[in-house]
């Protein structure tokens, strides 16, 4: 223990002595480099720092056409976030009229099968419960309905027997459509497939603004029913009734009218322009303006007919 301690304590000293005498030396070096070399230094410092300032200039100058750059690159990506926004919403849109379409379809479908299922599979139920149910259904579906589904639908009835009198049975049940909204409806007859409606039902529902083109309407019932601005243009409408009917500004050129009655109705500005009328009843009927603004050509009056007596 004395012996380590006396061989360290020397060799402690030693060492302290050594840093005691370099320190003055170093620090008289550091002192004199510095005002010698000053002027080296800061030439030497100059030369990175105009470098410096010139790659900062230069950067400078880089970033601003960078930037430049940038915005252009901005402007075309937010352009192009406009054209895809566009195209996007346009998507959306189409995805959310698929959807109401098909939703529509859905529910149309679903009804019909309902309608069927009942009117051909339940004889549970009394048959004047089960028209009413489906009036009920109808009723309701058709406020849901384009111009098309609505046709889709009358068509359907109409087929079905449920919205046409069969003269052969007479006593068969019909639904009940009155107070329908049959606004809009499109029947528009093409060359390649031209409609038949004889014989249907639509009294008391709301025609407005339909169109029937080139359809066959021969003892078809629009009693009652609101035929504001509809279109019968080239229909045939022999032995139909509209008694009580409103069809101010409705379109009837080319329409043949033959032993047709309109007994009691509103015909306020309609154009018969090329109609044939044949055998009409127009008594009590308000054809103001319809005679003074439109152009009566190859018509064959005859008011002296009364078909309500044959009829009723
Ligand atoms: C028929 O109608 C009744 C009363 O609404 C109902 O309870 C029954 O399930 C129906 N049957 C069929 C086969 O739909
Ligand atoms: C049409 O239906 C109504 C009841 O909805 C009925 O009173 C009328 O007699 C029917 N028309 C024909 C021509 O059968
Ligand atoms: C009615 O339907 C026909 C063909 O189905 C179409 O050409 C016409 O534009 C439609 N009219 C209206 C008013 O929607
Ligand atoms: C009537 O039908 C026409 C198409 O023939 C349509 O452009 C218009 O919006 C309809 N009017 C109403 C009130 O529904
Ligand atoms: C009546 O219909 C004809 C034939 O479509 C048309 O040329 C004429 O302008 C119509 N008149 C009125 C008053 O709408
Ligand atoms: C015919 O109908 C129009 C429109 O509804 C009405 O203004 C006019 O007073 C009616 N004319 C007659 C004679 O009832
Ligand atoms: C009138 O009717 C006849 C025969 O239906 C036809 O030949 C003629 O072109 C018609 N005239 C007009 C102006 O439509």
């Amino acid at each position: 223990m004395n012996l380590e301690g006396s061989t360290l304590s020397p060799m402690q000293t030693h060492i302290s002595q050594q840093k005691s005498v370099i320190q003055p030396k170093q620090r008289s070096k550091t002192i004199d480099l510095t005002l010698k070399d000053c002027g080296k230094i800061v030439s030497s410092i100059l030369i990175p720092i105009l470098i410096c300032i010139f790659t900062v200039v230069t950067t400078l100058q880089q970033h601003n056409s960078a930037a430049q750059q940038r915005e252009q690159d901005n402007h075309l990506a937010q352009k192009q976030r406009e054209l895809e926004n566009d195209i996007a919403v346009q998507e959306r849109l189409q995805d959310k009229q698929q959807q109401d379409d098909s939703l529509k379809e859905n529910l149309f479908s679903s009804y019909l099968r309902d309608i069927t299922d009942l009117t051909l599979h339940n004889k549970s139920i009394n048959i004047n419960d089960r028209m009413q149910y489906i009036r009920s259904k109808i009723l309701t579906t058709l406020r849901r309905l384009d111009s098309e589904r609505k046709r889709n639908l009358i068509l359907f009835l109409y087929e079905s027997n449920l919205i046409s009198y069969n003269e052969k049975n007479p006593q068969k049940h019909v639904v009940d459509l009155s107070g329908a909204d049959l606004n809009n409806l499109n029947f528009t007859s093409t060359s390649k497939l031209k409609y038949w409606l004889k014989s249907i039902n639509l009294t008391n529902v709301y025609l407005i603004n339909a169109t029937f083109i080139n359809v066959y309407l021969h003892r078809a019932d629009f009693t009652n029913s609101i035929m504001t601005d509809s279109s019968f243009s080239e229909c045939v409408l022999s032995d139909s009734f509209f008694k009580d009917g409103i069809l101010d500004r409705a379109d009837l050129t080319n329409t043949v009218m033959q032993n047709t009655i309109f007994y009691s109705s509103s015909l306020f500005q309609t154009n018969f322009t090329n109609a044939h009328i044949d055998h009409v009843d127009f008594r009590n009927v308000n054809l103001s303006r319809s005679i003074k603004l439109i152009k009566i050509e190859n018509v064959t009056l005859d008011l002296t007919f009364d078909p309500l007596s044959n009829h009723m």
